[in-house]
């Protein structure tokens, strides 16, 4: 079988299905991905090198640019990218361009999955039609293809790609019998539903309930700066409650591949269809403009301190979108970095699992040494609460702190 794509997404889904006794070939467009994983390197930090390594050596996972070599697979699960383009809208660029890959090399027999977060529509009205096109084959009788979204989430250790239930819609009923029984040795509890639109949905709906609700908590939170109140105080308390109500917390924005992006591919698709997603919208709104309002803060405390933006020198810390994970995508420092630098003010970051960043125009290095960067800062910006952080030493050693993380409790 093979895997497109060996991403945060992909490596980790062909480990899962080599563990599970199959003959893996991942592809990739990346040469410097396919070397590492065939010299048994892992990029990914939930897939250690000592079994990556092991499942290569064994030859149950090799890896490959060659798409002619799906010519020697039973089946496919598809893992490319799914951003938006300059203009916010999607760019499915990435499935096209496999789908014309597997154009060429599907055949009787073969089972295709596409696990890319996509609008609801994707598989059965852009897949489908191509690679039933001039190739004589019909889905559910010659060839099979099924929706089945990706559930992970990096850095999560109780959760894995094997127990984390896995939902799958078939474009027919035999194509969801043939893509449960192909995922079935590797993934522990598998969904069925009704069809790929609708399995399309369902993750788009998982990353929407976030998205929303991460909105209300830092909508939450501006209410609460207005009212004089404490927001974690609010939001801890009303956690207490034992139905009715889940804990979700502010922050400095959304970032990653995922949360901030998925939701806008549903809002594009219900355009087309003349219908505002009403929801969607203002969480977007909001959660984009946090990084705003940790800007401002900034400048209020130096401000009390009777010290200007403009010259300041603001560390941040944490450029990852999320603790304990490496991925700068989308990630809300970077814009809390840009607006304080168009503010003039002198700034560095650190981060111990960002050594440097050359990310859309960026091109920055991490301070190495903490305790004097600390030390020589006007105001520290906690912007990623990596468990590896000493906060008491952040905040014995730095002048002034802005937490957008309530890493420090106190
Ligand atoms: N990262 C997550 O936490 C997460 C979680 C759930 C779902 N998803 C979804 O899974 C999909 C993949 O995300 P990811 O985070 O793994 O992305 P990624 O960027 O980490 O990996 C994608 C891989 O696809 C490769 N690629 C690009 N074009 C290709 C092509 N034409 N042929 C073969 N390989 C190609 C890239 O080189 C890269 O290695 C996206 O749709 C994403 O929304 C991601």
């Amino acid at each position: 079988m093979a895997v497109i794509g060996l991403g945060y997404v992909g490596l980790p889904l062909g480990v899962a299905f080599a563990e599970a006794g199959y003959t893996v070939i991942g592809v990739d467009v990346d040469p410097a991905k396919v070397q590492a994983i065939n010299d048994g390197r892992s990029f990914i930090s939930d897939v250690s090198s000592e079994s990556l390594a092991s499942l290569v050596e064994r030859g149950s996972l090799s890896a490959t640019s060659d798409f002619s070599r799906l010519t020697e697979c039973d089946a496919v699960s598809i893992c490319v990218p799914t951003p938006l383009r300059k203009t916010g809208d999607p760019d499915i660029s990435y499935i096209v361009t496999v789908t014309e890959e597997l154009h060429k090399h599907v055949h009787p027999g073969m089972v295709l999955v596409l696990e890319s977060t996509t609008y609801p529509g994707t598989t059965n009205e852009l897949v489908l039609p191509r690679l039933e096109t001039d190739t004589g084959l019909r889905a559910g009788e010659s060839f099979f293809l099924a929706f089945s979204p990706e559930r992970v989430d990096p850095g999560r250790k109780d959760w894995t790609t094997k127990t984390t239930p896995k939902v799958i819609g078939g474009v027919t009923p035999e194509c969801v019998d043939v893509a449960m029984a192909y995922y079935g040795p590797a993934i522990e509890t598998l969904v069925p539903v009704s069809s790929t639109d609708a399995a399309e949905m369902v993750k788009l709906l998982e990353n929407t309930f976030r998205a929303v609700n991460i909105g209300l908590a830092n909508e939450v939170l501006l209410m609460c700066d207005k009212l004089g109140l404490d927001v974690w105080e609010v939001i801890d308390a009303a956690a207490t409650k034992p139905f009715g109500f889940m804990r979700f917390v502010p922050g400095p924005g959304l970032g990653g591949h995922c949360i901030p992006i998925d939701p806008l591919y549903l809002s594009w698709r219900l355009k087309s269809l003349n219908y505002s997603a009403r929801f969607i919208e203002l969480a977007s709104d909001i959660n984009s403009n946090m990084p705003r309002y940790w800007a401002q803060k900034v400048q209020d405390v130096l401000n009390d301190e009777r010290k200007a933006v403009k010259g300041s020198k603001v560390l941040v810390l944490g450029v990852a979108y999320k603790k304990d994970v490496s991925d700068v995508r989308e990630s809300p420092s970077l814009d809390i970095i840009r607006l304080l630098q168009a503010k003039g003010a002198d700034v560095r970051y650190h981060d111990p699992y960002v050594s440097e960043i050359e990310h859309e125009g960026f091109e920055m290095a991490s301070v190495l040494d903490l305790e004097p960067a600390l030390l020589e800062s006007d105001c520290v910006v906690i912007a990623t609460d990596h468990s590896s952080y000493d906060w008491d030493m952040v905040q014995r050693l730095a002048p002034l702190v802005v937490d957008t993380r309530r890493a420090i409790k106190n």
